[in-house]
Order: structure tokens, then C-alpha cells, then sequence
């Protein structure tokens, strides 16, 4: 069986880097329409990052397909406005549920058949560094406690900032819905839903911590009762 293949049970996270993929490979896999979005940014790092993320979601799916990376047809449709730059979607036959994220030296994208997914990863330049006031804005009252007596408030709240904005990402809300309606296990603890205002049973959700690397925190969440198994992979095993 190729190490690329989804298997039944599993959420797949694939790794790049922005710089990881040459430019012909962006060119010939992502449509123009997608590479006018990346455009966007006026950073460079910024539109290889959304590049890159693009060619990566179409690279990790065309392998289950067999389709080529450029043939992969996507909806992303914004459920506020109508245009193209909300949640990747497949074509509703195909079963797999998708997510993208990218921050700093990393590029994620989730793939799975168990439910509806959503990946994040934070990027922390600064160790140590910690935001009170966004903590105080996006925390609950427990989670805010814990966290003040931590020893690493910084890197504590990063660890419930990606599990909370994962969740936000797999239910499609992003930060639509404020995060303090979101109550996650300690930092030091398994990741899990506690509470939330959405009609979805917390023990119909699972979460898992990433490995990104260094400096870096990530997390995903999928919309299911079953147990998740997750396996990280480099983007190099689809170039
Ligand atoms: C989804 C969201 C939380 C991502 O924020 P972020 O931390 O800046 O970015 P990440 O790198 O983690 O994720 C970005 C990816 O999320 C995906 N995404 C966009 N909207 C999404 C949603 N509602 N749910 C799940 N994923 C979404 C896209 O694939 C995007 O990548 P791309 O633009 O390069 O294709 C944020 O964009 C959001 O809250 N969107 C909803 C609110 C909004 O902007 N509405 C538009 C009104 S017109």
C-alpha cells in the first residue's frame, strides 16, 4: 500500500514549507484563479505560504483520486458573501473532508473520511512572549485561571489557541464565533472539547496536538465520535 494513501480511521496532516515546492510544480498544479488570491498579499512569504498551501491541498487529494493535483475541483465558497475564499470543500461525493493552515516556516493541510476537519498552526517568533489582554479576549474564566498560574503562560496559550481555532475551523465558524465560548483541557493535558454553545456533543468531537516543529504549535479537530488516529507526513512524498 503507498505510504500516501488515506486509510479509513485516519486524519493525514501534510507538511510543507513555503519554500519547499519549486515554482513550475505551484504553476502547473494551482489555477489561476487560486494564484490571483495568493496575489493578494503583499508579502512574498504570504503568497508562497497561500501558494503552497493551495498546491499542497491539491497534491494531498489528487493522490487518493488519481487525478492530477490541477484537475482536483474545489469549492470555497464563503458562507458570508458568496466568494471564493472560504473553506475548502471536495465535491460531496468524494467523502474526504479537508482543512489548510499556515503560519511562519509551516504549511498544514487535514484529510480525512472520519467528519468534517479543521487544522491550525501558530507560528511563535518571540519565546516567552505572552499577550494578556488577547488571553483575557479569547480564554474562559477556568482556562484563563489555569493559565495565570502557569510557569509558560505563553506557550500554554498558544497550545489552547491552535485547539481552539481548530475547532472553530472544522465547524466552519472561524473566528466568527468568539473562542471564550470555548472551553478546552489544560494546555498540560490531552486536548479536549469541554463545552461549547453548538447543539454538536463534545463527545462527538475529537482534537489532537500537532508535531510542526520548532516554535511553532498546531492542532486538529475532527467532527466524530470515533477514536482519531493521526500520521504526519512531508509534502517531499507528492513532489
Ligand atoms: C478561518 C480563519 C479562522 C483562518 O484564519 P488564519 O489563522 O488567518 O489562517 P489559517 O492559516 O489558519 O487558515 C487559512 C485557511 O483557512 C481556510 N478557511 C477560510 N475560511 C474558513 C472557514 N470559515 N472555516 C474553515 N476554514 C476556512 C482557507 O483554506 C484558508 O487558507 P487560504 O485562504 O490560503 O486558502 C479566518 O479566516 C476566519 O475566521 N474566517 C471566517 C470569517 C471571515 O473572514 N469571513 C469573511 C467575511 S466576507
Amino acid at each position: 500500500m503507498a505510504a500516501d494513501q488515506l486509510l479509513d480511521g485516519e486524519c493525514q496532516i501534510w507538511w510543507a514549507r513555503p519554500d519547499q515546492v519549486p515554482d513550475d510544480v505551484l504553476a502547473s498544479a494551482v489555477p489561476e484563479s487560486e494564484q490571483r488570491r495568493a496575489g493578494r498579499y503583499r508579502q512574498r512569504v504570504d503568497r508562497q505560504r497561500s501558494l503552497t498551501g493551495a498546491w499542497l491541498l491539491r497534491a494531498a487529494v489528487a493522490a487518493q483520486t488519481g487525478e492530477r493535483p490541477c484537475e482536483v475541483l474545489l469549492d470555497r465558497t464563503c458562507t458570508d458573501c458568496g466568494q471564493q475564499h472560504g473553506r475548502p470543500r471536495l465535491p460531496a461525493g468524494s467523502g474526504i473532508e479537508v482543512s489548510v493552515s499556515h503560519a511562519g516556516e509551516r504549511v498544514a493541510v487535514a484529510l480525512t473520511r472520519l467528519g468534517e476537519v479543521g487544522v491550525d498552526v501558530e507560528h511563535t517568533p518571540l519565546i516567552g512572549h505572552f499577550d494578556h489582554e488577547l488571553a483575557e479576549n479569547t480564554l474562559s474564566a477556568n482556562e484563563l485561571s489555569a493559565l495565570d498560574a502557569s510557569e509558560n503562560p505563553g506557550v500554554d496559550f498558544q497550545r489552547l489557541w491552535v485547539r481552539k481555532e481548530a475547532l472553530l475551523k472544522a465547524t466552519g465558524h472561524g473566528l466568527r464565533m468568539p473562542m471564550s465560548r470555548i472551553e478546552v483541557s489544560p494546555a498540560d493535558q490531552p486536548p479536549m472539547l469541554l463545552a461549547w454553545p453548538l447543539d454538536i456533543p463534545v463527545d462527538q468531537v475529537r482534537l489532537a496536538m500537532l508535531e510542526p516543529g520548532p516554535r511553532h504549535h498546531a492542532a486538529v479537530a475532527v467532527l466524530t465520535a470515533a477514536a482519531l488516529r493521526v500520521r504526519e507526513l512531508d509534502a517531499d512524498l507528492l513532489l
